[in-house]
């Protein structure tokens, strides 16, 4: 890749100390609550799951109102599990995941604004009290994303990596990438919401603070993304969710001109994968027990004992992760080209 286009693509950019700052800023001092934000960025306008409806009524009303996510980043099978959230902000989706963990599991959080990780550690006892545990599960952590190295974050020691509405903030997106899947057990997961664009952001645009820190000129191009985990080795990822932002400030709006920004909630895996749907002649038959139908993402819908033909990846995100124990797969001997419907 060109060196002056990875700048504008927003993957490698040097690591930007003014861009690090204002954003702790605004998160730090300039919002208050989610009232305070300008647009419909950093909300999740999707419908909530109702598991997670449920628990949210557990959450101290503070960590709530704290909450600038924009979708529901919490994937099925979780008890038991390591999950480690990223910018883990005043702590909602950690304490969220400190219930599905349950008491043997455990949840991460790392933060880089000191004042998100005074609320989120200020109310740790309430919710361990809440959950009825009797020692906390969840622990925050001061630091970056670009390097969860020097927070003590051991290679493959991480069941799934979750992160709502901030992976377009860093300044490092290969760096977060490529944290991720050095520190993702082998078969782990990564499953996260966030802010793309639909086409690439110029630096103006990148270096205004509003719109950076309202988590829209951050944002990856959708291409660019699939590219830089391509380049990380991980060349298929699904799509689960994908809700245009519909920006109402109109002087926001004027700046991004024709630009569209979509809240994506999206997975991918660390298996092997192909960079195409490979057909092998396999089919999935999901068992039951994690939920009525299992939707890998939004067009693959597994309903308990159908048989449904799958190509090669879809293949290894149910065979070689956590999610193994819920299916049969039948097939794989033969190799019979490219998959054919979608995959
Ligand atoms: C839009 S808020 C989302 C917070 C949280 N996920 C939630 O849903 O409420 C972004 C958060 O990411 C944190 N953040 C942004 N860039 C970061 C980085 N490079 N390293 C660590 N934290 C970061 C900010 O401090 C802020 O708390």
């Amino acid at each position: 890749m060109d060196p002056a286009c990875k700048k504008l693509y927003n993957i490698e950019q040097v690591y930007d100390v003014q861009t690090v700052k204002s954003v702790k800023d605004y998160y730090g001092k300039v919002i208050k609550t989610n009232k305070d934000l300008k647009t419909g960025a950093c909300c999740t306008e999707e419908p909530i799951p109702a598991n997670i409806e449920a628990i949210i009524k557990d959450i101290h009303p503070k960590v709530l109102s704290r909450y600038y996510g924009c979708g529901s980043p919490f994937p099925p099978a979780l008890e038991g599990k390591t999950v480690l959230d990223l910018g883990s902000g005043s702590g909602r989706d950690c304490f969220i995941l400190s219930k599905l963990v349950g008491p043997n599991g455990k949840v991460i959080g790392v933060d880089m604004t000191d004042e998100q990780l005074e609320i989120a550690n200020s109310y740790i006892s309430y919710h361990t009290d809440r959950f009825g545990y009797d020692k906390p599960n969840v622990i925050f952590k001061k630091g970056y994303i670009e390097d969860l190295q020097s927070i003590g974050i051991e290679d493959e020691s991480i069941d799934v990596v979750v992160s709502n509405g901030v992976l377009n903030l860093s300044t490092n997106k290969r760096n977060v990438y490529s944290e991720i899947f050095r520190v993702l057990k082998s078969g782990g997961e990564l499953y996260f919401s966030d802010v793309f664009s639909g086409s690439r952001i110029p630096e103006s645009l990148v270096k205004d603070p509003i719109l950076y820190g309202e988590c829209l000129s951050g944002a990856l191009y959708i291409e660019d993304f699939r590219r830089l985990i391509t380049s990380l080795g991980y060349p298929d990822y699904r799509t689960i969710i994908n809700r245009k932002i519909d920006i109402k400030d109109s002087e926001i709006k004027q700046k991004i001109g024709i630009i569209d920004f979509y809240s994506i909630t999206i997975r991918t895996f660390k298996v092997p994968l192909e960079d195409r749907s490979e057909d092998y002649g396999q089919v999935a038959v999901y068992k039951g027990n994690i939920e009525d139908k299992f939707v890998l993402d939004n067009h693959h819908v597994f309903k308990i004992n159908d048989q449904v033909p799958i190509c090669g990846n879809t293949s290894a995100m149910l065979q070689k992760t956590r999610y193994a124990d819920y299916f049969d797969i039948i097939g794989e001997s033969v190799h019979y080209g490219l998959f054919k419907s979608s995959g």
